[in-house]
């Protein structure tokens, strides 16, 4: 099975950049183990029909238009041949997107055929407390694991953009414990950077990368180390 990186460039680069970034990536050489999605920011979002590259989505609306202000729905999704959408990222959630929307997402997308990636993390108190597997649980509540297009981001809110990273044994355990649970593909994300990328990458499927996703060359050289 092909490893599954997916770079994350959340409110960075512009679109003028985006596009530069998406077509350098595109042009180089790519580790062909890898199914490579890159999630540029909304207002960058370009037609998916690049060579090597996925184009996915941060975040969209469970609809398919109308007076949604500031949100995206289906209509222009499939207008740029998007069908991949990232849901339930730490970020959003500490906006307050919450278990019912996610969910309401999650099934409207299923619906239309999406790779879901679903992001699940314990916050510092649940990991303090030994809560992890619990918490995690409780994420997942109600999806349908099933689902053969969904990939499961294993995401601690602690590790994201902090430099740290659980332990690979702490990694590996979490990782064994969901596909116990029923989930088919599991990747990791939070802080993953060049240089425990490929340790990472050979005990999970694959790797959610943000910070060190966005300079297409440290990017690239991820994707063909991993
Ligand atoms: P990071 O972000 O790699 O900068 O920690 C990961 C993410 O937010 O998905």
């Amino acid at each position: 099975m092909k490893k599954i990186i997916i770079g994350n460039l959340k409110a960075n680069l512009t679109p003028n950049s985006t596009r530069d970034y998406l077509h350098n990536l595109d042009s180089m050489t790519l580790n062909e183990n890898c199914e490579t999605i890159i999630l540029p920011n909304q207002a960058s979002l370009l037609e998916n029909n690049f060579k090597n590259l996925n184009i996915g989505v941060q975040n969209a609306y469970p609809i398919h238009s109308g007076a949604f202000t500031g949100e995206i729905g289906l209509d222009i999704l499939n207008e740029l041949k998007i069908n991949t959408i990232l849901l339930g990222h730490s970020e959003r959630r500490e906006l307050k997107e919450g278990y019912s929307l996610i969910l309401e997402k999650f099934n409207f997308f299923k619906n239309h055929n999406f790779k879901i990636i679903l992001c699940i993390g314990e916050g510092i108190s649940q990991k303090n407390g030994g809560r992890i597997d619990e918490f995690l649980l409780l994420q997942l509540k109600d999806i349908d694991l099933d689902y053969e297009n969904l990939i499961i981001a294993y995401e601690p809110l602690w590790a994201v953009g902090s430099g740290v990273t659980p332990t690979l044994e702490e990694i590996g355990k979490i990782i064994n414990n969901l596909k116990i649970y029923g989930v088919k593909k599991a990747i990791y994300g939070g802080s993953v950077d060049i240089h425990n990328a490929k340790s990472i990458i050979n005990i999970t499927d694959g790797l959610l990368i943000g910070g060190a996703s966005i300079n297409f060359e440290e990017f690239a050289k991820i994707i063909n180390i991993a």
